[in-house]
């Protein structure tokens, strides 16, 4: 009778436990799943809808084969324009049997089997921004149809949502990718409309704070519709009191980068050193199959990762501007400061930095770099090379639109 009993306990034990992954109960995003911003790659600023499988193969073969997975870019998410127009019978999506001829799953795979991620794209609304079938209304349905297919990161956007509020509408998708039992980073894409870094955290992983950005330095592009995208520097202050909203896994995203594709090398090379400043996600957003080695380099530059990635993820911020020459500063986890100079103006400027007269305070999170009472060595992140103490003041030239990083290590 005991061997009879035991025998049924351990049936109901692994009735339970099985049932327990299809049932979990809601509430709270997955956690720990992205500690430093997620990096990786996204078809949408540079291919919009026109994505398919074989550029999808051919990405992840070079993020791998160029360098950018070791630097740790290791997610590939498709955007808007992966399925068809129309659900099917049974009200599920269906990936574009045209773009993606060996169906969603034979891909994933082929992405996983590069030791890649994999995530999706789609919109709290009835339809997606660029008009494919929205989740409004089939939350767990199209959770159980992710987890199906093994993705990795969900991006969830803002469009054809008139009816509904943003916390109830990712609350419920958060709960339903929860139920579904597939850990899934949950990206957050309302543009900072509805304060998402007020509410986001138990949720999601990580939450758009802008509208769409847009290939130039610091321009706003104004769409014929009555909206505008914005140059990476007026996303990069566009908030100015959130930093404290931001840290290991909750990250505010500054949107996908335009590294590679419409601005110059020295623009680009701002672009990524704020995004890095900033603890900004980094996804990558050019086309890798025409990429220079110019941009190449300003993706994989370590030192810049290692200040994008630092664990104790902290935002940097804006310390000084004069006559547009911009100084933001970060603090790291391991008592070092990043220190960034950056030209925002027109014209060639003249770096000057007196350290001694310059004590760093950051109010939101309580750190201090007195330069009276420490020393620090100083790299440079660009030249990566040391070059001297901050006993002496840092002085250079900076050409319009450049920027110079410099790591202050006690
Ligand atoms: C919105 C998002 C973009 C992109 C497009 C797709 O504009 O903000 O990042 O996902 O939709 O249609």
């Amino acid at each position: 009778m005991k061997k009879i009993i035991s025998a049924f306990a351990l049936f109901v034990s692994c009735l339970s436990f099985g049932q327990g992954n299809t049932h979990n109960q809601a509430g709270g995003k997955f956690e720990g799943l992205a500690m430093t911003p997620p990096m990786g790659w996204n078809s949408w600023n540079t291919f919009g809808t026109d994505i398919n499988e074989k550029l999808v193969k051919e990405t992840a073969d070079i993020m791998v084969s160029s360098g950018l997975a070791a630097a740790g870019y290791n997610y590939i998410v498709l955007d808007d324009g992966w399925m068809t127009r129309e659900r099917d019978a049974n009200g599920d999506l269906v990936p574009d049997p045209v773009k993606f001829p060996n169906g969603m799953k034979a891909l994933i795979d082929y992405v996983h089997s590069k030791g890649l991620k994999f995530g999706l794209y789609n919109c709290a609304g009835t339809q997606t921004c660029a008009g494919y079938p929205g989740t409004r209304g089939y939350e767990y349905q199209d959770a159980r149809f992710y987890a199906k297919l093994g993705i990795d990161f969900l991006k969830y956007d803002w469009c054809n949502t008139k009816g509904i509020t943003a916390p109830e509408a990712y609350t419920t998708m958060s709960n339903a990718l929860k139920v579904a039992g597939r850990p899934i980073v949950f990206s957050l894409c309302e543009w900072g409309d509805n304060q998402p870094w007020e509410w986001g955290k138990p949720i999601g992983n990580l939450w758009r704070i802008s509208g769409d950005i847009y290939p130039c330095f610091d321009c706003e592009f104004k769409h014929p519709e009555n909206w505008s995208s914005w140059g990476f520097m007026k996303i990069a202050e566009m908030r100015k009191d959130i930093r404290k909203y931001s840290g290991p896994d909750h990250w505010n995203d500054f949107d996908m980068m335009e590294v590679g594709n419409e601005m110059n090398d020295t623009e680009d090379k701002s672009h990524f050193a704020m995004w890095c400043m900033l603890s900004s996600p980094l996804f990558t957003g050019n086309d890798y199959r025409k990429m220079s080695k110019e941009t190449l380099a300003i993706l994989t530059n370590k030192d810049l990762i290692a200040v994008n990635q630092d664990k104790l993820g902290i935002q940097g911020f804006k310390y000084a501007a004069e006559d547009g020459l911009e100084v933001w500063v970060k603090p790291l986890s391991d008592g070092n400061w990043v220190i960034t100079f950056l030209n925002r103006s027109d014209v060639a400027r003249k770096v000057n930095f007196d350290f001694k007269k310059n004590t760093i305070k950051d109010a939101d999170f309580g750190y201090e770099a007195d330069f009276n009472k420490v020393t620090y060595k100083i790299k440079d992140l660009w030249q990566n090379k040391e070059i001297g103490t901050t006993k002496k003041n840092f002085v250079s030239d900076l050409a319009s639109h450049d920027v110079i990083t410099l790591r202050l290590m006690p």
